[in-house]
């Protein structure tokens, strides 16, 4: 049974502005070719296609082709789908076995349904356009639905409420809730509906706008191009996930240096600097995996270059920095400096690379360099001398670069490239801006990855559009060392996991402003579990590395890096999983509980993985907090004092504590910490947080950290299954992949440790000395 839709038909005209919308018209026919369902209405012609069970594309075109789509973010072909259709009254209807779609002939309109039958998307009013290309449809949504994702978003976690727009911007005034767009676009939603969960994904370059302020409907509207969306099934918010990325790709494994902590500041100037910068944490003992070099490593910020006098001997910097098992990140920007004695500049120009008005003069427009010119990185062939110009970094021994400003930022009125600027001969700036950064980033990858010949590139990147997981980590670009800041950062990160971006971060301490000793504390606290981690801080404000406001705090800091790194096997075994399942590490409490609705507008807790959850302190001077715990008994990570759950505590904060709770019965392997990723681990412990009856399971996994094999079987997954009842316990341990780890698995017991422990049918006896045994 199909549920009724009528309650969602109503007008909303009221939302005209006085521009003429235009109806697409009545279906005049409809053909159906196995999965595919071309229709043709008055004023438009479209295509239902199902590219799986639960995932259906749908394409309203009223302008014949003129504005075909240029987005890189589809990657997946459609697989065969069993489909069974049958006309219906006022149309026809196409059902999978996760899907219905009914399309209605007069006036025509859409509705896609649920295996149960129940109404995903709904046409309220038909879908109109404009001559000049813009198109419009609004959405059923019930006042009780949450929506998530829309990529990197100021705001709360659900984004009910509000406009938001997707338009890459650079904005360097201090970020509000209502500060929209930032630097990335992903028009794409999961909106969870009575705990069930589905997706909507616009596949549009040009600026859009969803609108989420209405009660029973949202619109969403292009200034340019075909309607082109796609409908996840899910029902779990996983599901719908798993549908998402196997569409726009998943994330690769990152090299485990990418996991530690990293150290950045706007700028460190000098060789000497990072010497002694790299020098300080060793000597203090505090975990470092990489640095980065701003604008000030460039001779007058010319991309691929370095300054002669602060930087002369950038080879051995970097040896140097290598041996202490620190990377160095450099920045590089995407606008090249005007300047006929400059090597990338007369390259480019050469060979017609850089971007121009149609009548054939280049852009120009100011950024730190000066005057510049901007690649046109959606030409393949541009891409490619791009990557290759970074053999200039790989062949000192650089393995991971940082990509900034690629909105394209440029600092005149408009924030951006004219508008009328073409790409790729006939794309103007106006379709392809929102991807503009993405195709940068593409290219730095691919360049990066040829030629670190087989070892795993790290990119790190501010602008995006949706797929840009495949190439890069994302930060969210200029915050403050505003306590708001950090608690911006968590509905932040959180979308843009549930939008795929699984590597995410925010600069921890604040970028621009003054940040404090109680602020970086709580920043790192919470930094050390995001799944990027790297503090960083603008030019002209107080330095904050960690042992920036004195002892006390410093202790803290390090405490808290040092955590990080006890808790990268647990966080890498995240990252396998984010790059098979699309599913983030970091997670929103919904997503794990979408029954819960309690859970539904958490935006000041999250859960890393499904048993960990994390509930910072994110306000001065306090030291405690309210925490939420879904369902279940939880355990303090620190103190072990244990709460039942589906209801609220107050829990105690001083300022060295973070919150942290694992579920009881959770299993989680964690190392000792240590100066680098570099450092091999030679044993890992696997903490067993007991319960008295029940059946919990872990995978632990691991590879060699910086090479490609892991897609050739080169990994080992620790399949564990903990099956607990009279007081013991029964281990059935698996492995499954080629690679031979270098360490050796203990178990700890948190809590009673049962009497009886078997592993695989033996009994196993525990050391006394230690109150452990091996794997
Ligand atoms: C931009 C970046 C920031 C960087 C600065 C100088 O503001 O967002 O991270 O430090 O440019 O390159």
């Amino acid at each position: 049974m199909l549920e009724d839709t009528s309650f969602a038909i109503r007008p909303i005209d009221q939302l005209d502005e006085k521009e003429v919308w235009q109806p697409l018209g009545d279906v005049q026919k409809i053909e159906g070719k196995k999965q595919i369902f071309a229709f043709t209405c008055e004023n438009a012609s479209g295509k239902i296609h199902f590219y799986r069970d639960d995932i259906v594309r749908i394409t309203i075109d009223p302008f014949a082709q003129k504005y075909a789509s240029v987005s890189p973010a589809v990657v997946a072909a459609p697989e065969k789908v069993t489909m069974h259709v049958q006309e219906v009254e006022n149309g026809w209807e196409l059902k999978t076995n996760a899907l219905t779609v009914v399309i209605e002939r007069r006036p025509f309109r859409i509705t896609v349904y649920d295996r149960e039958g129940k109404v995903l998307v709904r046409d309220v009013e038909p879908v109109r356009f404009q001559a000049k290309g813009r198109m419009r449809c609004a959405h059923a949504l019930a006042p009780t639905d949450v929506v998530y994702g829309l990529g990197e978003k100021t705001g709360v976690l659900n984004k009910r409420g509000a406009v938001w727009k997707m338009w890459n911007t650079d904005v360097y005034a201090p970020h509000n809730l209502e500060t929209d767009p930032l630097y990335q676009s992903h028009p794409y939603m999961m909106v969870l509906k009575d705990g069930h969960a589905h997706g909507v994904f616009f596949d549009h370059t040009y600026e859009t706008t969803f609108d989420l302020r209405h009660e029973s409907f949202y619109t969403f509207t292009s200034e340019g191009g075909a309607l082109d969306y796609y409908v996840f099934a899910g029902p779990h918010p996983k599901d719908v996930l798993g549908q998402y990325t196997h569409l726009v790709g998943r994330m690769p494994l990152p090299p485990k240096w990418a996991l530690g902590y990293h150290q950045s500041r706007y700028s460190y100037e000098t060789e000497q600097e990072v010497r002694e910068l790299i020098d300080t944490f060793r000597k203090k003992h505090i975990p470092l995996d990489a640095v980065y070099l701003d604008i000030h490593y460039m001779d007058e910020y010319r991309v691929f270059t370095f300054d002669q006098n602060r930087f002369p001997h950038p080879k051995s910097l970097v040896q140097y920095a290598s041996e202490q098992g620190v990377r160095i990140v450099p920045i590089v920007d995407p606008g090249v400096k005007v300047d006929a004695e400059y090597d990338t500049y007369r390259d480019g120009v050469q060979k017609d690379y850089f971007c121009k008005y149609a009548d054939g003069t280049l852009f120009k427009g100011d950024v730190w360099p000066g005057t510049s010119v901007f690649p046109d990185f959606l030409k393949k062939k541009v891409r490619k001398w791009w990557g290759e110009q970074h053999a200039f970094y790989t062949s000192i021994g650089i393995e991971g670069i940082w990509n900034d400003m690629n909105e394209p930022s440029v600092f005149n009125e408009t924030k951006t490239m004219d508008d009328q600027v073409v790409h790729d001969g006939w794309k103007t700036h106006r379709q392809v801006h929102n991807i503009y950064g993405m195709m940068m980033t593409e290219a730095t990858y691919n360049g990066l990855k040829k030629q670190l010949k087989g070892k795993r590139p790290f990119v790190l990147t501010r602008a995006g559009f949706s797929g840009i997981h495949r190439y890069a980590a994302v930060w969210t670009g200029d915050n403050r060392s505003f306590w708001e800041h950090l608690e911006l950062s968590l509905p932040m990160c959180l979308n843009l996991g549930l939008s795929a971006v699984a590597f995410c971060g925010a600069d921890v301490g604040g970028f621009a402003h003054d940040a404090h000793g109680g602020l970086l504390v709580r920043w790192t606290q919470v930094g050390a579990f995001f799944p990027y981690f790297r503090n960083h801080c603008a030019i002209g404000f107080a330095r904050q590395e960690p042992w920036a406001f004195g002892e006390t705090y410093e202790q803290m800091v390090k405490r808290y890096i040092e955590l990080r790194y006890e808790w990268l096997p647990h966080l890498y075994t995240l990252c396998f999983e984010a790059y098979q399942t699309g599913v983030p590490m970091m997670r929103p409490l919904m997503l794990e509980y979408p029954d819960d609705a309690e859970t539904w507008n958490i935006s000041d807790q999250f859960m890393v993985g499904n048993e960990v959850m994390i509930a910072p302190v994110m306000r001065p001077h306090t030291f405690h907090r309210l925490v939420y715990f879904p369902k279940g008994r939880w355990i303090d990570y620190w103190t072990k004092e244990k709460f039942e759950g589906g209801r609220r505590y107050i829990v105690e904060a001083p300022l060295d504590r973070l919150p942290i709770f694992v579920k009881e019965g959770a299993m989680i392997a964690r190392a000792e910490a240590k100066q680098s990723t570099s450092i091999a681990d030679e044993q890992l412990t696997l903490y067993v947080y007991t319960m008295e009856e029940g059946i919990s399971s872990y995978t632990l996994y691991d590879d060699d950290g910086t090479t490609f094999a892991y897609e050739k079987g080169e990994y080992v997954n620790m399949h564990i299954r903990a099956t607990f009842s009279d007081d013991a316990v029964h281990f059935e341990i698996e492995r499954e992949g080629a690679y031979k780890p270098p360490w050796q698995l203990h178990v700890v017991f948190v809590g009673d440790v049962p009497s009886t422990i078997v592993v695989n049918g033996e009994r196993c006896i525990i050391d006394e000395a230690t109150n452990t045994f091996v794997l």
